[in-house]
């Protein structure tokens, strides 16, 4: 079952995915976390953040919409609070980084050292030097945080890629070219439901971020197309809440696959899913889940 994404050895594929898994505390009560091959802890900026108002979650026809607001308590908290019970447990640590500026993404990944086995980079955040517009929707910006980020970084970048753009190859690429050592994809989509009764957003900030299996085949075309774009290294989620959907999307060129709204519904998902992904590959001589990747045959 042992997978290498950027030189980080990971003994499964399954890695629990940023924002869905706290710092892995209240899963270890349903499931011992260490099945794992990897966690990616909540987002992480420098000075933490208390996140937006209240209902900022609610259901969708197949998963739900967030508007968290990156709520966290800042990565110097997270390294003396958190991650002594990850590394208490046996899965490589991936820590979600984000900022308002290319240097605070610095600043986080530089304040992290080797703390983690790796970085994931969130770019779907505003640029505040740019009036707002997300990083991840302009390949100029995308490259920006990456490079500073690898300045700074002391273990391998995986940056993050949004799929609510026009062209994600042209994001991967940018990000490729710019250093980072994989990719991870796909953060939510952009959404918006009604109460048609109040006339109210469900959500207080009016919109938020779909995930969950409605997503999936979104996911599986973005991680298909920056895959085969960067022959990069990938992280593939969005969606993925089985074992058979584990092998789709390594198909599509995911080295590593994320679990995240799923565990909402089950939270020990993973003990299922992992059970699900051997036996599919026993049932089809898979003798190394990592021949799957990138396997699909293209028309
Ligand atoms: C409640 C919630 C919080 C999230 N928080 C973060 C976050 O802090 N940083 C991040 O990069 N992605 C965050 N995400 C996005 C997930 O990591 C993931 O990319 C997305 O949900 C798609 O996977 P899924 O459909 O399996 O949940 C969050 C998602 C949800 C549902």
């Amino acid at each position: 079952m042992n997978v290498s994404v950027a030189g980080v050895r990971l003994k499964n594929p399954l890695v629990a995915v940023s924002g869905c898994f706290g710092f892995g505390r209240e899963y270890d009560e349903y499931f011992d976390i260490s099945l794992l091959g990897g966690v990616c802890v909540k987002g992480l900026n420098v000075r933490g953040r208390e996140g937006n108002p209240p209902p900022r979650i609610a259901e969708a026809p197949g998963g739900c919409l967030n508007s968290i607001g990156l709520q966290n308590p800042g990565v110097e908290a997270f390294l003396r609070d958190e991650l002594p019970f990850l590394r208490s447990k046996d899965v490589a640590v991936i820590a979600n980084i984000f900022g308002g500026t290319a240097e605070e993404y610095a600043e986080a990944a530089a304040l992290i050292g080797n703390a983690a086995d790796m970085l994931e980079v969130n770019i779907s955040c505003p640029n505040l030097k740019a009036g707002g517009v997300n990083f991840a929707n302009d390949p100029r910006a995308a490259a920006e945080v990456t490079e500073a980020v690898k300045k700074a970084a002391k273990i391998p970048v995986c940056v993050k890629l949004s799929p609510n753009v026009t062209d994600i190859k042209t994001i991967a690429l940018a990000c490729r070219d710019a250093g980072a050592d994989a990719l991870s994809l796909i953060n939510t989509l952009l959404g918006m439901r009604i109460d048609t009764e109040t006339r109210r957003p469900v959500l207080r900030m009016n919109t938020g971020g779909l995930s969950g299996s409605a997503v999936f085949p979104v996911a599986v075309r973005c991680v298909w197309q920056a895959a085969a774009a960067t022959g990069l290294p990938v992280i593939g989620m969005g969606g993925v809440s089985g074992g058979a959907d584990v092998v789709e999307m390594m198909m599509a060129g995911a080295s590593a696959v994320g679990i995240g709204t799923v565990l909402f519904q089950d939270p020990a998902a993973p003990v299922r899913i992992l059970r699900e992904l051997r036996e599919w590959c026993a049932a089809h001589a898979v003798s190394n889940v990592s021949e799957l990747t990138g396997s699909v045959q293209n028309y």
